[in-house]
């Protein structure tokens, strides 16, 4: 018998830190969180500076390129993202090869992931103009991916982007247009253009989740890409671990779990179902392991919220057994002793819904916000002399 702590003792500093919740594995320069007093920057940026105030394709600029750009710029980084947003005719093939009712998750990764079969050349760092091509190309695609894995999903014939669309109004017609593109069916004029107003609150939805510094996918973004495996691998690997319902999925999730609630009266039965220890049951939307205080992006959103309410149509019956859950729990104790508060996919349904975005779209539309900080952090890592392959040991407990 050899006793092991002999060889943790010999093996210099060895932390244990299960979920990393105090292990910094990298440094950044692109996005400030103090989870405290609830800030959140952008390459220097507070949040509430970029979000609803510059377009989304100009806060992924920013991300990328570590600036805002000029308006010059700006033009040609919309123009070439609509130019590279159609997708290989061989890809688009493959979207035949799912079966109807996949969820667009799924699709959405498997199809990511082909992209380095279509885009195989290895990549070289020291080539400048293919490392910015790289990246903006995938910028470019996932909506197009989208909204095929959901067309897909419901068995509806495949719509191109067009071009004489912006990045967020190509996402919703894409999703929304009849077969062959048109907006309008004679007879029902049920699918009336995109209005502006849509537009804009997609649009500062996907920049409040454009980056989040070293979360879950985005660590994993980094692992993989560590271990020098193709961009686009490395993406795919992010959309795999968004899709959890402690991540990304719970937007989907606090969406069901409102309805599932129903009424008002019906909100303190699952308040106390959340803090009973014996039932697994969560409040989806409410704790985060950064924020243990208000989240940033969800007052930003709820502001949004209130604003669209009466512009957007939004379900009075969902805002109002939304707004008994959020009282409820920031008036009890159990929530209020764990800074338990609402994060942003608390408020994200209730406006995405009101978009007309089915349920299934709500983590994929967190994917598509959250491209360019995968793309960022996965660049800053590649820049990074210093780095290395992840690998992180173990506290062996076996015989
Ligand atoms: N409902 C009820 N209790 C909760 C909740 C919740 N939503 N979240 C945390 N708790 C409780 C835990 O049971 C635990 O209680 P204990 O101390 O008595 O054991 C305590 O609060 C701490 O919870 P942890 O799971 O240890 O906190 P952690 O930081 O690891 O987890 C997480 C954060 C995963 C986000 C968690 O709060 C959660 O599951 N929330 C619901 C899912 C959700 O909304 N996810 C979206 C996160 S934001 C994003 O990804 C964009």
């Amino acid at each position: 018998v050899v006793d092991i702590s002999t060889f943790y003792k010999d093996s210099g500093m060895f932390t244990y830190d299960p979920g990393y919740t105090s292990t910094a594995s990298c440094e950044s320069k692109i996005t400030f969180i103090d989870g405290e007093n609830s800030e959140l920057r952008y390459r220097g940026y507070e949040i509430t500076e970029l979000a609803g105030k510059h377009s989304y394709l100009d806060v992924c600029h920013l991300l990328m390129m570590g600036r805002l750009p000029s308006e010059a710029e700006s033009k040609n980084f919309d123009l070439e993202i609509r130019h590279r947003s159609f997708l290989n005719e061989g890809l688009i093939k493959i979207f035949a090869g799912f079966p109807d009712g996949a969820h667009p998750m799924a699709t959405m990764g498997a199809a990511t992931m082909a992209l380095s079969t279509f885009y195989k050349d290895h990549l070289n760092l020291e080539d400048e103009e293919e490392f910015k091509t790289m990246r903006r190309r995938i910028l470019a695609k996932i909506p197009t991916i989208a909204a095929m894995a959901y067309r897909k999903s419901i068995g509806t014939p495949l719509i191109y982007p067009d071009v004489n669309r912006y990045f967020t109004e190509n996402f919703l017609y894409m999703l929304r247009a009849y077969p062959g593109g048109n907006m309008k069916y004679l007879g029902d004029g049920q699918n009336e253009e995109i209005k502006q107003v849509e537009v804009d609150a997609l649009d500062a939805i996907l920049t409040l989740h454009a980056d989040h510094e070293q979360n879950a996918s985005t660590t994993t973004v980094r692992n993989v890409g560590s271990t020098e495996a193709h961009p686009y691998v490395s993406i795919a690997s992010g959309i795999a671990a968004l899709w959890g319902s402690a991540h990304g999925g719970a937007n989907e999730k606090v969406m069901d779990q409102l309805k599932l609630i129903g009424d008002v009266k019906n909100v303190p039965t699952y308040i106390a179902k959340a803090k009973d220890r014996n039932d697994p049951f969560r409040l989806m939307g409410f704790g985060h392991r950064v924020y243990k205080n208000r989240d940033p992006r969800a007052e930003v959103l709820k502001g949004l919220q209130d604003k669209l309410k009466e512009e957007l149509n939004l379900d009075s019956k969902l805002l109002d057994v939304a707004a008994a859950v959020e009282k409820a729990a920031l008036n009890d104790d159990y929530f209020k002793d764990r800074g338990l508060y609402p994060n942003i996919d608390f408020y994200s349904g209730v406006i995405l819904t009101a978009l007309k975005i089915p349920v299934e779209m709500f983590t994929p539309i967190f994917v598509i916000g959250r491209i360019p900080g995968w793309i960022s952090q996965w660049s800053e890592l590649k820049q990074d002399p210093k780095h290395k392959i992840a690998r992180p040991r173990q506290l062996y407990t076996g015989n």
